[in-house]
């Protein structure tokens, strides 16, 4: 079937650029976003991977029927391609950003192939069960396939390398691809007795690995990752506005592991007053630090977290929760693309964050209005960004209950946003 066009999708302020994918005699095509992994062309990874794998499917892996699993699916470039397959009868793609994951949806709609995929903001192999149709079912794949993260930390590549023996069908298969400088740890980790390598393929710059459970080996159903420490790194003290130690507990894969992020320790000296017991959305809450300070000085507030990495969420809230929030008053959202439908209810009196500038300028500005949306009459937003990224937001037309204003604090640039206490 050939690429439905690109039409009004609510994605199109986060669009790059399409790029093409030549895949068992079909060519694809794939909306990519600056914000997401290879946004100017399917990376030679995993088309390396893609080709191991016609052959495999072709010799009827999984029956001719396959259920497909794509672990960090990214835009969806592997997982969407693998669902053309005639012999592929359903893919499940996730991955731990939910912008990521709007992306993969996207394609796999352009692919004519959104009748066989499925997606899902997934840590890992964590929050597979949803996937699995119905309560106690485990879910089961015939193939599993990543394009593993490189910098995720060696704990977190090992449980993504094994975690995915568990969740196999019989006869089933695990295939990645690896980055070279990952290669010696990947084929360190693989080289057990219980695991049988069935094909490498090396060049300069990848690897790939097909791999399933040696003869008579099982694995069991992977445990909760996040739950059992792995992504876990270090923990970060650091003085709250009373001059009080915090400490939060960090992971590998977030930036700041190890020390207050420079324009989060800034932002801190532009809180406004906050009601004590009022509602604060926190945005891009990285490893919590920010949102940590926040509830030392306002315990009784409620707090929203929002986000489009899980990682940061779950990280996150297990450092309120640690820190003695009360569940009732935290709530988290994950929110990939900005549209219509990822609003948040304006209930926020205060609204604080670091602006994400990866992606392109209407990708940042659909963000800010996204984000002052959720701001309640009369509430306050400060807001991080670069200069450049804070001179063209204060160009954005507001509606005429917000107003906007610039302010520096040694260097680090803020929009300052208020809400009108009374709107018509
Ligand atoms: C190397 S990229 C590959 C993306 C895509 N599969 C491709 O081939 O273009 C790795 C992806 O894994 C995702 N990722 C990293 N750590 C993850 C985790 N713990 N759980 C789920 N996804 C993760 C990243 O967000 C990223 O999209």
């Amino acid at each position: 079937m050939p690429p439905t066009p690109p039409t009004t999708s609510p994605l199109a302020p986060y669009v790059h650029r399409d790029v093409p994918l030549e895949f068992a005699g079909r060519r694809l095509a794939f909306a990519t976003s600056l914000d997401l992994f290879s946004s100017h062309q399917v990376d030679v990874g995993s088309k390396l991977l893609l080709r191991t794998l016609e052959p495999v499917l072709a010799g009827g892996l999984g029956g001719g029927a396959a259920r497909v699993l794509d672990l960090g699916c990214g835009y969806g470039a592997i997982g969407v391609a693998l669902a053309t397959l005639p012999v592929v009868a359903s893919a499940h793609l996730v991955d731990r950003d939910a912008l990521a994951v709007d992306f993969a949806r996207e394609n796999a709609r352009r692919n004519g192939a959104e009748d066989r995929v499925t997606t899902g903001t997934n840590l890992g192999l964590d929050d597979l069960a949803a996937a699995a149709g119905h309560a106690g079912a485990e879910p089961r794949y015939d193939l599993v396939v990543a394009n593993v993260p490189g910098k995720a930390g060696d704990a977190v590549i090992a449980s993504m390398l094994l975690g995915p023996l568990g969740v196999l069908r019989p006869g089933g298969l695990v295939a990645v691809v690896v980055i070279e400088p990952i290669r010696a740890l990947v084929e360190a980790t693989l080289a057990r007795p219980d695991v049988e390598v069935a094909l490498r393929r090396d060049t300069a710059d990848y690897s790939v690995f097909h791999y399933r459970p040696a003869p008579d080996a099982a694995f069991p159903t992977p445990a909760d990752a996040f739950a059992a420490g792995v992504y876990d790194i270090a923990s970060l003290t650091f003085e709250d506005a009373l001059e009080q130690p915090v400490t939060i507990a960090t992971v590998q894969g977030l930036a700041n592991y190890d020390r207050f992020d420079v324009i989060e320790s800034a932002l801190t000296r532009r809180l406004p007053r906050l009601p004590r017991e009022g509602c604060v959305l926190l945005a891009n809450v990285g490893q919590g630090a920010l949102a940590a300070y926040v509830l030392r000085s306002h315990p009784a507030a409620r707090f929203v977290l929002v986000d489009r990495d899980l990682l940061a969420l779950r990280t996150t809230r297990r450092a309120l929760l640690a820190l003695g929030a009360p569940e009732d008053r935290l709530e988290t959202r994950l929110i990939g693309a900005w549209t219509g439908d990822s609003a948040v209810q304006p209930t926020a009196d205060v609204l604080v964050g670091v602006l994400r500038e990866g992606g392109n300028a209407a990708a940042v500005t659909a963000e800010y209005l996204g984000l002052l949306g959720a701001l309640a009459p009369g509430g306050r937003a400060v807001l991080a960004g670069s200069s450049t990224a804070i001179t063209r937001l204060l160009a954005v037309k507001l509606p005429p209950h917000l107003k906007a204003s610039r302010t520096k604090h040694r260097g680090t640039s803020f929009l300052e946003v208020a809400r009108a206490a009374a709107t018509d």
